[in-house]
């Protein structure tokens, strides 16, 4: 029985990190394990300019503990107003990594989105002229559309038509919720990925609303049946080089989740390491950990992997805390419902 497990140190290809004393109190979170991640947009007001990002940098590198090895890589958030220059300077400095598209409404702090998608097409063509990968929030806003369908129809009326629209651009499907999306990803001939959360490796939605509403749990996409845990389950522990842990880690203090209109997100920067050593020791898949983990996502954004090294080892039930105390309130950390036994190593 393997006992240790020694990965190149990982990276998170989809976090939230906000802003001020929230920023501070969970960058550490994640630094602690991941070497980089892609840093959302969505502040209030977002990211949209290069100037945006390059402050928005600067307040993250502030705000990161001595000592501490991260490097964030920025994105921009696209609106119907970007400006394809100014994307493409900050592509081509190397200020940004990727832009993010947000339907408008579709999520928190989303209203600055995306509503008419023509709009967007002449910056989509200039992100695959220059290689600027664009990572997509894939769910439709229509009120219509049942929300535990919305992923699935986004693929078919917005994500299918751009693909073909923009042949050469770069896709990244963040945080799929569904066998759909893990279908079209499979079926893309080349130029898309996807993320999986953590969370959407645990919970279906069943632990949302079963024996009572458990606000620490809901997130956006909204965790669905169980069949489509188990189809993200076996793309993430199945080697496909096109899945990789983003692990969409949103906190939102208490107070604002335990509440009658609680916000979408969980917040797992702090245990999901041991969390995904778990479920990939469950699907017999320890050995594939690292592609999930650390090789797949680099691969994808054309990075090399990290140098580093992290050593996971097998013992007695992990102690983490509960709750992170952030200054603007605790944050609650995401229970997965069972002991962890895999710890990183200091
Ligand atoms: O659950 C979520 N929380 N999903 C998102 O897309 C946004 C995120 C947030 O910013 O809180
Ligand atoms: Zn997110």
């Amino acid at each position: 029985m393997t006992q240790s497990l020694t990965l190149s140190r990982p990276d998170d290809w989809h976090l939230h990190l906000r802003d001020g004393a929230m920023l501070r109190a969970v960058l550490p979170e994640t630094a602690r394990h991941f070497a980089r991640a892609i840093i959302m947009p969505n502040l209030v007001p977002p990211v949209v300019t290069g100037a945006d990002a390059a402050a928005y940098r600067d307040r993250i590198m502030a705000a990161l503990p001595e000592g501490m090895d991260f490097t964030p890589l920025m994105t921009l958030y696209l609106t119907e107003d970007t400006d394809p220059d100014d994307l493409a300077a900050a592509h081509a400095s190397g200020l940004i990594t990727a832009v993010k598209l947000y339907p408008a409404g579709a999520t928190t702090n989303s209203a600055s989105g995306v509503r008419d998608f023509d709009k967007v097409r002449p910056v989509l063509e200039r992100m695959a002229e220059i290689g600027c990968p664009l990572c997509v929030h894939g769910e439709v806003t229509d009120s219509e559309i049942d929300i535990f369908d919305r992923e699935a129809v986004f693929i078919d009326r917005v994500l299918d038509p751009i693909r073909r629209a923009t042949p050469g651009l770069r896709v990244t499907m963040e945080h799929i919720t569904t066998r759909d999306g893990v279908e079209y990803v499979q079926s893309a001939e080349q130029g898309l990925g996807a993320t999986i959360t953590t969370h959407h490796l645990v919970i279906n939605r069943n632990h949302i609303l079963v024996g009572g509403i458990k606000p620490h749990y809901y997130c956006l996409p909204v965790a669905k049946r169980e069949e489509h845990r188990l189809a993200l389950r076996a793309a993430a522990t199945g080697g496909d080089r096109r899945f990789f842990v983003g692990t969409d880690s949103a906190p939102h203090t208490d107070p604002n989740k335990e509440s009658a209109c609680g916000c979408a997100g969980c917040f797992t920067a702090t245990n999901t390491l041991s969390i995904l050593a778990h479920v990939f020791e469950e699907e017999g898949a320890l050995d594939r950990l690292e592609g999930f983990a650390s090789l797949h996502g680099p691969a994808h954004y054309g990075l090399p992997a990290n140098d580093g090294t992290l050593t996971l080892t097998k013992g007695d039930a992990v102690a983490y805390p509960q709750k992170i105390d952030t200054g603007e309130g605790p944050v609650t950390v995401f229970d997965p419902g069972y002991p962890l036994h895999w710890s990183v190593q200091a």
